[in-house]
């Protein structure tokens, strides 16, 4: 396909629905309550996406039309008048740890020319996925994760005691854990947010190496259009256990479900991805309120460049930036 390169201004503008959307989530720490968190951020998120000058259809999103009244995939968003393109969004990742006040929520959203991200329904995902530098096939989502992990480490030229797994702290992992463990390397747990998880192993500050494990697959295409722009390799596979499953997704144009899809796979296109921080964790920092002032913390990737900007923010207008309602 030839490349539409996604307009440069688009992609700051992206930086203000996610700082919009982030806030209007912060109201809702702490207070127990994910369903209120998540619209509130959906609503803030569909607003700001409604007044950029966008052609623009949520191919990863809420939900699918029947279940999600609004951001739900194939909604049409932005004013028509501008280039095509296709939007994954993730309004709040992290519903629960933002109602508990926990570390690490986002609000995400990516924006790609029309037509290169996968469409894939609100399912589970297999993944897989390590940092950027490393030889094209380094790990495979089928092998032995203890496989994987020495792969790693043969690759980074460090002992495996030295290569740090993120997984999502589920039952369904603890064979994973302990093969990762009995290999010899560290395993960093995380209770949600893998979106986080991907894009950690391609910062090496976070001194986290891969990701392994099952999520859902919206999170999965936004964390490939992520690594898309970071650099980085992942391997991703739909998990549909029922005829439900299958059905929803062969709707969306999936036929073999046991593909296993690249990042370059799942985001072919030039794209563009901004998260913003709810909730203060390792990524970047939650929303801080300070007098009247509103702080954002925002980061934002193009893949054309692969230039990674983080923009923090001051924001004064107290009709659109306040935690109190
Ligand atoms: P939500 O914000 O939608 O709750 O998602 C959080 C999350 O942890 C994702 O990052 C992850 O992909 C998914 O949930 C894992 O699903 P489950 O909680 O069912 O294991």
């Amino acid at each position: 396909m030839a490349s539409k390169k996604i307009d440069r201004s688009l992609t700051l503008e992206l930086a203000r629905v996610t700082e919009r959307a982030a806030v209007a989530a912060a109201k809702l720490i702490g207070r127990g309550d994910e369903k209120a968190a998540d619209q509130a951020a959906v609503d803030a998120m569909r607003r700001e996406l409604n007044a950029l000058n966008i052609d623009g259809e949520v191919v990863i999103g809420e939900g699918e039309r029947d279940e999600a009244p609004m951001l739900y995939i194939g909604e049409k968003v932005g004013t028509g008048d501008g280039p095509k393109v296709d939007i994954a969004l993730d309004p709040l990742e992290g519903t629960t740890l933002t109602a508990k006040g926990m570390g690490n929520a986002l609000a995400v959203v990516a924006m790609a020319e029309g037509g290169s991200l996968l469409n894939a329904p609100d399912v589970y995902m297999d993944k897989i996925a390590i940092g950027g530098g490393y030889p094209a096939n380094t790990v495979d989502l089928d092998a032995d994760p203890a496989d994987n992990v020495k792969a790693v480490a043969k690759a980074k030229g460090v002992d495996v005691g030295l290569v740090n797994v993120c997984i999502l702290d589920r039952p369904r992992h603890a064979e994973m854990i302990g093969k990762v463990r009995e290999a010899g390397a560290r395993v960093t747990l995380i209770s949600d947010g893998d979106i986080a998880g991907v894009i950690h192993c391609t910062d090496p500050s976070t001194g986290i190496d891969m990701y392994m494990g099952t999520g859902g697959a919206p999170e999965g295409v936004l964390a490939a259009a992520a690594l898309r722009c970071t650099g980085g390799q992942m391997q991703g596979r739909l998990v549909t256990t029922d005829e439900g499953q299958k059905e929803r997704a062969r709707k969306m144009g999936i036929e073999d479900f046991d593909r296993k899809y690249t990042a370059e796979e799942m985001a072919s296109g030039d794209v563009v991805l901004s998260a913003t921080g709810v909730t203060t964790g390792s990524m970047l920092t939650g929303i801080v309120q300070q007098g009247n002032e509103i702080w954002t913390d925002t980061l934002l990737m193009r893949s054309s460049t692969g230039t990674i900007r983080w923009i923090k923010a001051r924001h004064t207008d107290p009709d659109k930036f306040h935690l109190n309602d």
